[in-house]
């Protein structure tokens, strides 16, 4: 994983919009979170993550397949972020492609990754989740602004024996709640203009009430059927890494799964919601610190704009993993988002 310096906490957005770092705390669990400086983008966040996922997995560069990188905020929209991602990395054997898939797009990302490797496709695959949102954030909207920070987590897939590894990856899809969390202007139906950018259109609009519920439902059901695929109850799940969108959604997802506390993974406190991200940034967290062992169960689950939805559910392989290196200087930076 990879989070930028820059931390933006609660206090400072009481000087930004009218809000409280009592209401962001109980309402959504966040305290802080991370802001990429001005010359990064999401493809250097998501070079230095999977610098270290392939130090950690003890991988060549140019042994890489494939490079899938999930965000909703590439640098650009041509060429890909994971165009940018293999050229930066030096992986010239790599096929790169990007997956659109909102907060879901990690587990689609090894959804697409596992089945390149089942199939004898890939020997391979790095998986990318990356996310600049705070580049897409309307600062001056209160109901989004707290919610989202920036960060990168990466993950190198490559075959193991029967039994073990990924026993299921359970994708889904809801066009009908499109409209629920969108960017409503900048590409082919609302070309960027004078007018888009005035109305604030290029960044994320979301009706969180509505979203609420269909995540507690999507990602607990999803869970659910990952955990019986892989011929376990919910009850014995190991470790549960939720998308980190909101404690209470959370709290909502491990109560209706049954699930006990202490086996839920939690970040949201300083990291907020960084979409594509928050799942990998949460798993290395895990793996470094011990908190995940070989032969644990480990269940994952996402939910995201589109609607997406979708979880995972594996048996741990990999030992643990020495720290990450400090991502340095703590700073405060209301200036960065101003
Ligand atoms: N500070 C103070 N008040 C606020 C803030 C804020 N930052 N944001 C909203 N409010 C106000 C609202 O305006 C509303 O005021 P009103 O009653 O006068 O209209 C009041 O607080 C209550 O608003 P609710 O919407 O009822 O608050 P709720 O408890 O639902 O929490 C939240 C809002 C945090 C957005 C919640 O609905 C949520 O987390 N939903 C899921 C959103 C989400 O996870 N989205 C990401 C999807 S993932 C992806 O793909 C990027």
């Amino acid at each position: 994983m990879y989070v930028p310096d820059r931390i933006l906490t609660n206090r400072d957005f009481e000087r930004m919009v009218d809000t409280s770092d009592e209401w962001i705390r109980e309402r959504t669990g966040i305290i802080e979170r991370r802001i990429a400086a001005e010359d990064q983008a999401s493809s250097d966040l998501a070079v230095i993550a999977a610098r270290r996922a392939l130090e950690s997995a003890g991988i060549d560069v140019g042994d890489v397949d494939q490079i899938i990188v999930a965000t909703t905020t590439p640098d650009r929209i041509l060429p890909s972020c994971a165009c940018t991602v293999q050229q930066k990395l030096g992986a010239k054997r790599a096929a790169a492609y990007d997956v659109f898939a909102a907060c879901t797009g990690f587990i689609y990302g090894l959804g697409v990754g596992r089945g390149m490797v089942a199939t004898g496709m890939c020997e391979t695959v790095l998986v990318i989740g990356v996310e600049t949102l705070s580049r897409i954030v309307d600062y001056t909207d209160r109901n989004t602004c707290v919610l989202f920070g920036d960060g990168a987590g990466a993950a190198v897939l490559q075959a193991c024996d029967a039994g073990i590894g990924v026993h299921a990856v359970d994708m889904h899809s809801d066009g009908e709640l499109g409209e629920v969390l969108e960017v409503p202007a900048g590409i082919s139906r609302n070309p960027a203009s004078d007018r888009t950018v005035a109305a604030h259109e290029h960044y994320i609009r979301m009706q969180g009430k509505k979203l609420f519920p269909f995540a507690v439902r999507s990602m607990s059901d999803s869970t659910r059927r990952c955990a019986e695929a892989s011929g376990w109850s919910a009850d014995e799940i190991d470790l549960f890494i939720p998308h980190q969108a909101n404690l209470r959604i959370i709290e909502g997802v491990r109560e209706r799964l049954g699930v006990a506390e202490d086996k839920v993974y939690v970040n949201i406190d300083r990291y907020g919601n960084t979409s594509s991200a928050s799942i990998p940034i949460a798993l290395d967290e895990c793996v470094r610190s011990g908190r995940l062992k070989p032969g644990d169960k480990l269940a994952m689950a996402a939910f995201g704009g589109g609607a997406t939805w979708g979880a995972t559910a594996m048996t741990w392989t990999i030992p643990q993993q020495r720290p990450a290196a400090s991502s340095g200087r703590n700073a405060s930076v209301r200036e960065a988002v101003s």
